[in-house]
């Protein structure tokens, strides 16, 4: 099968290497479509490979059909509708560590340059003026660096700073005392940073919480003379707040990389001499574009061979260690889930998973994930796939549940899965045997051992002599052939029940017949 890639933003050619030495993939590369002709071009697409700059939107996504991933080299996805991404069973992956130190040296770049105005007097001498008054600077020694969030970036730029001799205080949801006593830094509370910086840097994601994150109150919190530095996301700093308090004095200047609307060529803070910028050059280095175009077309190719990603931003991400212990559930779990949809009466309201023996030391998200695919396929279609389905048995209202007991009835692994709904819960067990595969273990409270694939016929019928016979000859008359059969009762002359795989697929037809069969209370066709 042969894969459609687009390519939208300028990636390092180097960087894209493994989607080139991949088999089967039709690259194109088109910089400068505009919003109207992404949507009109992306439907024939597999994979879409963007940085910041290509607004992938939900018209975008709804307009492409048979798109399976995204890849953004780099960090930040706000350019990305995640929600209709997850919806339409699409894949993001990105490459969070490939930039960071690129972004931290260029912060660090952009403090000492507005420390010391370098791209004031740089211009200055540009325009053939030998001007020493002007550009008198500060010095880093002893200045205290507010650093808000301290992620990947925000530590790699607090490392430097100490280097600097600066003193450091951070505000980070996730920073303890602890790890910030151990960074030999001061952890505070976003006001205590705001109060105590001399110079500001801002490293969060853009997030709801985040936008205009800087505004007009957290200006008039600071020092004055502070200092301002953005290299993370334009809109979390309030751009007008931020003109308003240079024009007041209140803020000496601001090295900004990122902004609001970008490309960001007329904006009256750009007018402001206090103001150095970038065109959203952090990650802009010949390094890290390498490393980020690699990481994320490796995740592409890999994806789209059938192989595990790196680094999901719409699924949890799981080690390769874990991948490699549950992988041999996916089918077992998939095909548990497809089975109970089946046998299942009514609308499902809960479903719940047990994972016993070995399966309740790990990650198991993944298998969860599987079985709701499974058990939604049957009427959504095929478009349920790891991305969607717990999205959409959310969005169903389904519950779902997930246990773990170390206890596995005999079983090294065992995998159960329940089914509520109006009229009763439905449950199935599945197990893998070492070296023989997966089986089916018990329905309901029947114990069988069933290899689950192909056609299955799961009868419910009165532990009657002749019962087995007469489903026996029907399926024959109708020309079915018998490839296994099981039986099992709870007691005898009580209920039982019969599990036959078959060679071929019944028609609705035979099943009405056999449940019109004496003795026979229920006819389950499944086709795994
Ligand atoms: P990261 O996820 O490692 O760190 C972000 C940190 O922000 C996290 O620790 C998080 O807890 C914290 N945070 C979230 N909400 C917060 C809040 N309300 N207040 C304080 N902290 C909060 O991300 P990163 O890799 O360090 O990237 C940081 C930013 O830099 C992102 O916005 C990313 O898109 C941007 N970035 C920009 C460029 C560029 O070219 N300008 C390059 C790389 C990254
Ligand atoms: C990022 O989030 O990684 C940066 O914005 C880099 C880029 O522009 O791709």
């Amino acid at each position: 099968m042969t894969f459609n890639i687009l390519i939208t933003d300028p990636l390092s050619e180097d960087g894209i290497t493994p989607l080139r030495q991949a088999e089967e993939m039709n690259i194109h590369i088109q910089t400068d479509y505009t919003p109207a002709e992404l949507i009109e071009n992306i439907r024939d697409y597999d994979a879409l490979l963007i940085r910041s700059q290509t607004q992938v939107t939900r018209e975008v996504i709804e307009n492409a059909p048979n798109l399976k991933i995204i890849g953004r080299a780099g960090v930040g996805v706000d350019n990305i509708d995640l929600d209709a991404a997850t919806e339409h069973g699409i894949i993001v992956v990105n490459a969070p560590d490939g930039n960071t130190n690129s972004a931290a040296e260029h912060t660090m770049a952009m403090i000492m340059a507005l420390a010391r105005n370098i791209p004031q007097a740089f211009n200055s001498l540009k325009n053939q003026q030998w001007d020493r008054k002007s550009f008198i600077g500060v010095e880093l020694k002893h200045k205290t660096l507010g650093i808000v969030g301290l992620g990947r970036i925000g530590a790699e730029v607090a490392a430097r700073a100490k280097g600097q001799r600066m003193d450091v205080i951070a505000y980070d949801p996730f920073l303890t005392d602890e790890k910030a006593r151990k960074m030999g830094i001061t952890c505070g509370t976003l006001e205590e940073v705001l109060k105590q910086a001399d110079f500001l840097t801002i490293h969060t994601p853009l997030l709801k919480e985040t936008r205009n994150l800087i505004n007009k109150e957290a200006f008039d919190m600071m020092k004055d003379s502070v200092r301002i530095v953005n290299c993370a996301r334009g809109g979390i700093i309030d751009e007008d707040a931020l003109y308003d308090a240079i024009v007041a004095k209140k803020v000496a200047g601001a090295a900004l990389d990122v902004f609001e609307t970008e490309p960001f060529v007329d904006h009256k803070l750009l007018t402001l001499p206090e103001v150095i910028a970038t065109p959203h050059l952090a990650a802009s280095t010949v390094e890290a574009q390498e490393i980020v175009a690699v990481d994320v077309s490796a995740d592409v190719v890999s994806f789209l061979n059938g192989g595990v990603v790196q680094n999901p931003v719409n699924l949890p991400s799981v080690s390769k260690e874990v991948m490699l212990k549950i992988g041999p559930f996916f089918e077992l779990s998939e095909k548990l889930g497809s089975f109970l949809s089946s046998l299942v009466d009514g609308v499902v309201e809960e479903v719940t998973i047990h994972y016993s023996g070995d399966l309740s030391e790990l990650d198991v998200r993944p298998l969860t994930r599987n079985t709701l695919k499974g058990l939604l396929k049957k009427n959504l279609g095929d478009h349920v796939n790891d991305v969607n389905a717990r999205f959409l048995a959310d969005q169903i209202g389904i519950e779902v549940n997930e246990f773990k007991t170390s206890t596995s009835k005999g079983f090294t692994n065992l995998l159960t899965v329940e089914a509520r709904t109006a009229n009763g819960t439905r449950r199935v067990s599945g197990t893998l045997l070492n070296g023989l595969g997966s089986r089916i273990v018990k329905v309901d409270k029947y114990n069988v051992d069933v290899v689950p694939e192909g056609h299955l016929i799961f009868v419910k019928h009165k532990d009657q002599p002749g019962a087995i016979g007469r489903v026996g000859t029907l399926l024959a008359k109708a020309d079915i052939n018998i490839a296994t059969m099981q039986v099992g009762r709870a007691n005898a002359g009580g209920d039982a029940i019969m599990m036959l795989s078959i060679d071929k697929y019944v028609e609705q037809q035979d099943v009405q017949n056999l449940t019109e069969l004496d003795d026979i209370y229920d006819v389950t066709v499944i086709d795994l």
